[in-house]
């Protein structure tokens, strides 16, 4: 039997710099980072440091001045912009410090969207069910306008799960809760990922939340280190 661990994102020596001017400001220098699969990875580092550049990254949102990246084992660089939409929209699901949900749309219809950007068909149950399982059957058809902050995270962990993705990246998702809230949130957020077998890439400041991954990384001087 083959027990070597699947990765299913690889970052090998990633390094960004971002010009100011004449100058380039270096922000990662060499960033490796394997993801194994259905593990959870968190990243903590001070505000600057260049936790979101990363995940951009890890995206690729944005595209490195060096390095590699490979979601499944394929490299990715050349693939057309739209082609990477789409790939990037089945492989990965995002969560936001700010939401990013559509404001006129109930939670149902946010949740859909994820599988329509991505070319899927918009499967409602699925929505409905992820929703529930965040604790929000009460609230699928309430304009996300006018939900909690909590509860507009957790419809954005829904969302994000929509297209059952292999990894999960999620940029400081408690950053804009109470510590109430935001501990709900993390514990549906954790234990979701673990049921539907997503990978988590967590940045957090909060090291209570960051400790409960099963690997933790500092994010300094523009590497990733393993974190106390
Ligand atoms: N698009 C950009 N253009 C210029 N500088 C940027 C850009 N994005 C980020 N930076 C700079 O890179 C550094 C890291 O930013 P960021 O990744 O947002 O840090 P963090 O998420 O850890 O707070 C900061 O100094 C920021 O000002
Ligand atoms: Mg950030």
């Amino acid at each position: 039997m083959d027990t070597t661990p699947h990765i299913v994102l690889k970052a090998e020596a990633l390094a960004k710099s971002f010009k100011s001017g004449a100058v380039s400001i270096p922000v990662l220098s060499g960033v490796s980072l394997e993801v194994t699969a259905g593990k959870s990875v968190s990243i903590r580092g001070e505000s600057g440091c260049g936790k979101t550049t990363l995940l951009n990254l890890l995206s690729r949102l944005e595209k490195p001045d060096s390095g590699t990246l490979e979601w499944e084992g394929r490299r990715v660089e050349a693939e057309q912009a739209t082609r990477l939409a789409a790939t990037r929209g089945r492989f990965m699901g995002m969560v936001f410090q700010s939401y990013y949900l559509v404001p006129e749309l109930d939670a149902v219809g946010n949740v859909t969207l994820a599988a329509k950007v991505a070319g899927l068909k918009p499967d409602r149950n699925r929505a409905e069910d992820l929703l529930k399982r965040m604790g929000l059957g009460e609230r699928l058809h309430g304009k996300v306008a006018t939900l909690s902050g909590g509860e507009r995270q957790r419809v954005a962990v829904a969302r994000a799960l929509m297209n059952r993705p292999k990894v999960l990246l999620a940029d400081e998702p408690t950053g804009n809760l109470d510590e109430k809230s935001g501990g709900i949130v993390m514990d549906l957020l954790l234990a979701i990922c673990a049921e539907e077998g997503a990978s988590l890439v967590l940045v957090t400041h909060n090291r209570s939340f960051a400790a409960r991954a099963d690997e933790k990384l500092l994010l300094a001087g523009g590497a990733l280190h393993p974190a106390q």
